[in-house]
């Protein structure tokens, strides 16, 4: 006895049987779960930890920056209990403006560094579930088809031949697009990193909600270039489709996916049993059942063969501390929505 899994066993039960047994009425335990990674993995999760605990779970899945503006909306009556995935800005600004709990798990002696320090930098309000690096893919067929050259960096996606080539989410409701004008602020200076925003903005055909979008309609044949998570682009050249991704030579932005209790949560008890029972190895070794190809936190956690390799891409040194912080990523958002979005194109 006594090791980490078996402790969590312990306290899993422990949990389900307060729940089950506890005080009076039977009522079924239960568990509000807001998802910002994939559907599929959402899904998978949801339905995973109702088999290990017989926890009922009521999954919805919604973009980073929404479920961030959904939790502070409901703030003075919450109706979430654990907000897991997503991109890890909108959960520090959670953490900062005191909308999530504040929580220690006994499974974070397993995990990488830079999960924890997510962590210890957000009064351990929220902690890292994996990581993934930004970049972009392009559908091979279209790009042959209308004959253009095959993009490389950053700087390529404003030249004027791919104009309406291009799709990317809205940063106000997207992580992944959140990421992107952080990354490119971050990469070349903020009124330079803004003039690309303006140029990139005539080359765009549609703004989606979610981030992993662009690259779905890369896939279908919608958009010759989609701006994503490099995982999310794999994930649609391993089913199948012609996608090519590309890291960009300038160097590129990531993130630290995120997990957070929201505070004041009606099932408190069931949010912390799966918020341990998510960082076990066992659970996150469940993204390569539906080809999510980020790094998961767990060191014992696989990373398959597919998933883009950290070691070859060229990643800048994004300061979440600061595109993270409640100030800074209500400034910049509103600054894309009045210099940018408004413009024509
Ligand atoms: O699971 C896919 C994924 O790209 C995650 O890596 C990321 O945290 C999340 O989606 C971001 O989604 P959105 O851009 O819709 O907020």
């Amino acid at each position: 006895m006594g090791g980490p899994h078996e402790k969590l066993k312990l306290a899993l039960f422990a949990t389900v049987a307060t729940v089950a047994f506890g005080g009076g009425a039977a009522q079924a335990a239960k568990l509000t779960l807001y998802c910002s990674a994939q559907e599929d993995w959402c899904q998978l999760m949801a339905r995973s930890f109702e088999d290990a605990t017989g926890i009922d779970v009521n999954m919805t899945r919604k973009s980073s920056g929404e479920t961030f503006a959904q939790i502070k909306a409901e703030s003075s009556n919450p109706k979430g209990d654990v907000w897991w995935g997503g991109t890890g800005d909108p959960h520090l600004q959670a953490a900062e403006e005191g909308l999530t709990e504040p929580y220690v798990s006994p499974m974070r002696a397993e995990l990488h560094p830079w999960a924890i320090s997510q962590a210890e930098s957000a009064g351990d309000r929220t902690i890292g579930i994996y990581s993934g690096a930004l970049g972009y893919g392009y559908n091979t067929e279209l790009l042959a088809a209308d004959n253009l050259p095959e993009p490389q960096c950053w700087a390529d996606l404003v030249k004027p031949e791919y104009k309406g080539h291009v799709q990317m989410a809205n940063p106000n409701s997207s992580g992944t697009a959140y990421t992107t004008l952080a990354t490119i602020v971050q990469l070349f200076g903020e009124d330079e990193g803004f003039e690309f925003m303006k140029k990139l903005h005539a080359n765009i055909n549609q703004y989606t909600k979610s981030g992993s979008a662009p690259i779905k309609a890369a896939a279908r044949g919608e958009t010759t270039i989609g701006i994503v998570f490099q995982h999310d682009a794999v994930k649609q050249a391993v089913k199948g489709f012609p996608i090519k991704v590309v890291s960009p030579c300038e160097g590129t932005g990531y993130e630290i996916g995120s997990m957070s209790i929201i505070a004041g949560a009606r099932n408190m008890d069931e949010a912390k049993a799966f918020y341990d029972w998510a960082l076990t190895a066992d659970a996150q070794n469940l993204a390569l059942e539906v080809n999510a190809f980020q790094v998961p936190s767990n060191v014992n956690a696989k990373t398959s063969d597919a998933a883009p390799d950290f070691s070859k891409i060229k990643l800048i040194d994004y300061d979440f501390k600061k595109y993270g912080s409640s100030a800074e990523r209500k400034r910049l958002l509103q600054k894309w929505d009045e210099e940018v979005s408004t413009l024509p194109q």
